[in-house]
């Protein structure tokens, strides 16, 4: 069962839940700043993103929308392949100043073509937000414009981010063991 291959394993605090709150309160007011008086667009990055960007849309004092796109990956064995990236197609991009908000950029395919994708659609402006970045996982030449940590080359789960889709309620980011 899934849920006895998380427990079962050793998950070493990496990330206190402190630490996280802290800087997600510095991110919230520098956006805030940054867009003051543009009314934004947030899109969060399902599902790794939903309590990350729950926080920091809290922290955000301009008039925001919030929206969502999930990105599936098809793989053969080790071979990866097409990226499907569902979202709606009602809207309209080139109305807003975009921040997308991701768990974790590592190989860096999905927000690669994720950014590619929203940024084709002529949105006002568009910057994207990791929390955590895995340099050491990198297979494309791809930065976000902030991430808010880095970690090793570790699995890592909490705070959103999952194994086999459970670990996503802790509230801290551990690695796995
Ligand atoms: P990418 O490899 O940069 O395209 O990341 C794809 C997705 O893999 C991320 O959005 C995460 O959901 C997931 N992922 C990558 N590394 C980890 C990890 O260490 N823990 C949990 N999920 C991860
Ligand atoms: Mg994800």
């Amino acid at each position: 069962m899934n849920e006895q291959k998380l427990s079962d394993k050793k998950i070493d605090v990496l990330i206190s839940a402190e630490d996280i709150e802290k800087k997600i309160s510095e991110c919230g007011k520098r956006l805030s700043e940054k867009y003051s008086g543009k009314p934004l667009l947030f899109i969060g990055m399902l599902k790794g993103s939903f309590i990350f960007l729950a926080d920091l849309a809290r922290q955000v004092t301009v008039p925001s929308r919030i929206e969502f796109i999930k990105t599936r990956s098809y793989r053969s064995g080790k071979v990866r392949g097409e990226l499907e990236i569902n979202y709606d197609r009602n809207l309209n991009f080139s109305d807003y100043d975009i921040v997308v908000v991701e768990d974790i950029v590592d190989s860096g395919h999905t927000l690669k073509a994720v950014a590619k994708l929203i940024g084709e659609k002529s949105p006002r402006s568009l910057y994207v937000i990791a929390l955590l970045n895995k340099p050491s996982g990198r297979e494309v030449e791809y930065t976000p414009d902030e991430c808010l940590f880095e970690v090793g080359d570790e699995f890592v789960v909490g705070y959103g981010l999952d194994m086999d889709e459970f670990g996503r309620n802790l509230p801290f980011i551990g690695a796995i063991h």
